[in-house]
């Protein structure tokens, strides 16, 4: 399976400095074939960066979309509208379940509404820091991975990336910690093991997992060789763009 490089820009840079990062991020890789590499500008870029983005290379995302395709909702945006724009979208990142009230229900719609309109879902999992404390990890994430992906058939699912991401690990929130690659492998497991209830053992191997949360050049090689880690969500680090080369560089180690 390929490795995935995501970079999750959240509400940071305007078009013209989104463009500028884009445009110099291209001159800096070349054309992995083992390697997909992801960023997710903020909405009002990706028009323009998608006449400029050299897919060969990396492909965009969107950080949200609307459940539904048209119709009278002020001030939201459809992946009808993102489709052509992006190929994936990150879905129920903790900062929208938590500061915008996000809830599985909400989510569930939306893992759908990407997929019928061909745009890979992203869906976001992970605890935060008092129900790790309080033993709830297991259930939390078994509560938002059932609930996510609740109108995805077997077909589908391999249409779907899972993202593990610790909220007491995202940089900006809460505790400063980082995970550990043992609690990272721990949760890993039990994201494979709940695909493979869902899905069947051999479906679920083929979904990537990728792990999210204060990742940078110096951590990004142990949490790759994480055991059934696919790939990264970078959020601070993915800003920089020598930090953020450097990880995908670390990646294409890891992978030879
Ligand atoms: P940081 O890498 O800044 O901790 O953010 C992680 C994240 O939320 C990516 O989606």
């Amino acid at each position: 399976m390929k490795s995935y490089i995501v970079g999750n820009w959240k509400l940071n840079f305007t078009v013209g400095e989104a463009s500028i990062y884009l445009h110099k991020l291209q001159k800096k890789i070349p054309n992995y074939r083992d390697i997909q590499v992801v960023v997710a500008p903020p909405l009002v870029a990706l028009q323009p960066l998608s006449l400029q983005v050299d897919r060969h290379k990396l492909k965009l995302a969107g950080q949200n979309g609307f459940y539904r395709d048209f119709g009278a909702f002020t001030g939201e945006t459809s992946f009808a509208q993102l489709r052509g724009l992006v190929d994936y979208c990150i879905i129920g990142h903790s900062e929208r379940r938590y500061i915008l009230r996000e809830d599985d229900k909400m989510v569930q719609k939306k893992v759908a509404g990407c997929i019928r309109n061909k745009i890979t879902p992203i869906l976001c999992v992970g605890e935060i820091e008092s129900e790790r404390a309080f033993g709830e990890t297991a259930d939390v994430i078994r509560d938002q991975l059932l609930g996510g992906l609740r109108d995805v058939s077997e077909e589908d699912i391999t249409k779907v990336i899972v993202a593990y991401e610790p909220v007491w690990a995202i940089s900006g929130h809460g505790s400063a910690k980082l995970a550990t690659p043992d609690e990272v492998a721990e949760v890993v497991a039990l994201i494979r093991g709940i695909l493979a209830e869902l899905y069947g053992g051999e479906v679920a191997e083929g979904v990537p997992v990728l792990f999210g949360g204060s990742v940078n050049p110096s951590n990004a090689g142990a949490y790759l060789t994480v055991p059934q880690v696919n790939g990264l969500l970078v959020g601070g680090a993915s800003l920089i763009l020598g930090e953020f080369v450097d990880i995908i560089e670390v990646a294409k180690r890891v992978k030879s």
